[in-house]
């Protein structure tokens, strides 16, 4: 709860006037300070600077506050990821081995494979045990570094395993152990006992209601894209969500120009992800919107498509937010350093650009960038400890190596 940690080699993505974002150029600024001490008082960040300025500091008002000595090694702001789908049943490595062998995700999925082979599993399984499961989910991913999330429904498909699977991220979020937020995304997948119009109209109908009635969700998503949801399907879910009080957030342009960019930004949706499908339409209608282009790489890598054009939208003045995709179709890894990786290896972005991507960036994308996503007074304080390293590129350089040494979560040890 109340921690001070001392003689930081360099501490990561300090703020000292709030933003909202940061966009385009400004990507490739990290603020950090080197010789640093950070405090956590009550769970909130209370105070942090160089040590010169910590011995100037009247110690009597940390008096009793456990101590750590941080030398050689950096604080970083937990990541913030934005885009998940930890609540699942089963896995699909057979897929995995379908595609190796020449099959696309898009013929697996058209075959009854895909969202609906984990629908088949996750209605058969129960709440309890998909809890158990996410949990452990939770744990791993926290153990990465994250320190906030958003997690997806959409492995239910019919009304009652919509509802089971939200009522176990609510469960997650009653854990408290990081701020989860919880996305709708009944318009995953279009299930074999139903005609479009069916599912869609069970969507809007009784759906949608039955999921704020019980204040399960903050955000409504779509998987707008060619052989899932139409733009015209997309933006009638999307107004019965805002209708319901929930915000879009959507997927969009994975496998095709979908047209999902476009809608989602008119219905001024607070991220549109994926986005290996982005031309001058799409960048020209994100850069005058308050839509976070997310981008998320792993999926990208997992199924062989091409790399979103990182580079074209930074230099185009767009913020760019990253995110694991965790889930076990496209992005079986919840993995926030490897992310970075890819998207310094892969996406051709630096590692400044990076760090504030899977933080002040995806804190925006779940509505967290008030509380969460950088070193700021007032802020959560989860941060956490790198093992000794030479400077903070190192940690998407040395891609699959754990360079965490400690995740603190509200001031508290959660890895030691
Ligand atoms: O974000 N693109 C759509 N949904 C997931 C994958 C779902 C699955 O294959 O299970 C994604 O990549
Ligand atoms: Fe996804």
């Amino acid at each position: 709860m109340n921690l001070i940690i001392k003689n930081i080699k360099e501490l990561v993505q300090t703020e000292t006037e709030p933003r909202r974002w940061v966009a385009g150029v400004a990507m490739a600024q990290l603020p950090t300070i080197k010789n640093a001490f950070l405090i956590i008082k009550n769970g909130l960040i209370e105070n942090f600077g160089t040590m010169e300025e910590y011995r100037a500091l009247d110690d009597r008002f940390y008096n009793g506050f456990s101590e750590m000595d941080a030398t050689g090694r950096l604080v970083f702001p937990c990541f913030v990821d934005s885009h998940t789908h930890i609540v699942y049943a089963g896995s699909r490595e057979q897929e995995f081995v379908d595609r190796i062998k020449g099959k696309t995700y898009e013929e697996i999925a058209a075959a009854g494979g895909g969202i609906l082979n984990s629908a088949k599993r996750l209605q058969d399984t129960s709440e309890e045990e998909l809890f158990k499961s996410a949990q452990k989910r939770l744990h791993e991913v926290i153990n990465m570094g994250t320190g906030a999330m958003e997690i997806k429904s959409g492995y239910g498909l019919t009304l009652h395993d919509e509802l089971k699977m939200l009522r176990v991220i609510r469960r997650l979020k009653d854990l408290n152990l990081i701020e989860i937020k919880a996305n709708f995304l009944g318009a995953h997948a279009i299930p074999k006992d139903k005609t479009r119009e069916e599912y869609i109209d069970l969507i809007v109908n009784e759906m949608i209601p039955a999921v704020a009635a019980e204040g399960l969700a903050d955000y409504v998503d779509s998987f707008c894209d060619k052989g899932f949801f139409t733009p015209e399907e997309t933006d009638r879910i999307l107004k019965q969500g805002i209708k319901y009080g929930l915000r879009p957030k959507i997927h969009a342009n994975q496998l095709a120009t979908s047209g999902g960019v476009q809608v989602g930004v008119a219905n001024n949706a607070i991220s549109v992800d994926h986005l290996e499908h982005v031309g001058e339409a799409e960048i020209e209608a994100l850069l005058h919107s308050e839509t976070m282009p997310t981008l998320l790489p792993g999926a990208a890598f997992f199924l062989g498509l091409h790399y979103q054009p990182a580079r074209k939208m930074i230099e185009a003045g767009l913020p760019i937010a990253l995110a694991s995709d965790y889930n076990p179709g496209s992005s079986p890894s919840g993995s926030m350093p490897f992310t970075m990786s890819l998207a310094c290896i892969k996406l051709k972005m630096l590692p400044e650009e990076v760090i504030n991507a899977c933080t002040i960036n995806s804190a925006y994308a779940i509505g967290l960038e008030k509380t969460h996503g950088s070193i700021a007074k007032g802020k959560v304080g989860n941060v956490f400890i790198t093992q000794e390293i030479p400077g903070y590129s190192f940690m998407p350089y040395a891609f699959g190596t754990d360079t965490i040494d400690k995740v603190i979560l509200k001031g508290k040890v959660f890895r030691e």
